[in-house]
């Protein structure tokens, strides 16, 4: 059936089907808790910007998280450790402005909740206050608990993230995985239910053994999302760049690339650069003549 189009202004977008719902319910922490229970599966995705975080709600997300690989993907670091709490605040504001029926989560950048539980709520609640993040993430176990009950005791919900954690890159050595030997395995294994006991509504779990992660999933009864974790989460998040293969490198081992987005901007921005070049655009159609119909 031929897709029903409606004229907004200038605009002609398409319309949902007929008797299709307009709404769908706003994710909220406990209904990714419920969504554990019952056995459905988290979709979370990266987003950094207006028009993303829009096509990725209309695409049904459940959370959007502005990761602060927004350094990376977005501004062109070499890591997540420049990132300041202005850019989390900035980029969380944009995706914020679109209003998704999906959960908001900020990432809590390098430095901005380290030094002191006290810190880390103020930062938390900016993102919060200012920013329109409906959680917050923060990377590390045992460390940041108290961080973490800070946060949770003022009522802001905690993401939190383990395995591989990037602002730990010179300590790990590079992007590793981690949990494959004994002691590393118990910790984390520990220290997703040290988090859960500390009040996090769901844990991410990046780059770790798949049979780790299954392993945590059933020890805990918040939420996993895992990335790089094998299939054995409740849920599962990447940066959507890589998803959409914007990136000229390839992507990582564990990311699909469901679109090649880049190589359509890449064939859209040669044609009209060699359009532009040959004369061939802008024509008569693209121009205004001088009798001002417009007004
Ligand atoms: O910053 C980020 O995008 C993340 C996800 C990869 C989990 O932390």
């Amino acid at each position: 059936m031929a897709a029903r189009r409606k004229q907004t202004g200038r605009r002609t977008v398409a319309a949902p089907p007929a008797g299709a719902s307009r709404v769908r319910p706003k994710t909220t922490c406990a209904a990714l808790l419920e969504m554990k229970r019952a056995g459905l599966r988290i979709v979370m995705l990266t987003a950094y910007d207006y028009p993303f975080a829009r096509l990725a709600d209309a695409a049904g997300v459940d959370v959007l998280l502005v990761g602060d690989s927004l350094g990376m993907v977005v501004l062109g670091y070499e890591t997540t450790l420049p990132v300041t709490m202005d850019d989390m605040v900035r980029h969380t504001q944009a995706v914020a402005r679109a209003r998704p029926r999906a959960l908001v989560v900020a990432d809590m950048p390098f430095l901005s909740f380290q030094i002191s539980p006290a810190e880390a709520l103020r930062n938390a609640g900016r993102l919060v206050q200012e920013a329109g993040a409906e959680a917050v993430k923060l990377e590390g176990g045992e460390r940041v608990l108290p961080m973490v009950e800070a946060i949770a005791r003022a009522d802001i919900p905690v993401l939190g993230h383990l395995g591989l954690t990037p602002q730990s890159v010179h300590r790990l050595g590079g992007y590793r995985v981690q949990g494959r030997d004994r002691a590393s395995r118990q910790r984390i294994r520990r220290e997703a239910r040290q988090l859960e006991a500390a009040g996090c509504f769901a844990v991410v779990l990046e780059a770790v053994p798949a049979d780790l992660a299954g392993e945590i999933r059933a020890a805990v009864r918040i939420p996993t999302i895992g990335i790089g974790a094998g299939p054995d989460c409740d849920g599962q998040v990447l940066v959507l760049h890589d998803l959409l293969g914007l990136g000229l490198e390839p992507p990582p081992r564990f990311v699909r690339q469901f679109g090649a987005v880049g190589a359509a901007v890449r064939a859209a921005v040669g044609d009209y650069a060699r359009a532009v070049r040959s004369g061939e655009f802008p024509r008569a159609e693209h121009s205004y003549g001088s009798a001002r119909r417009w007004k």
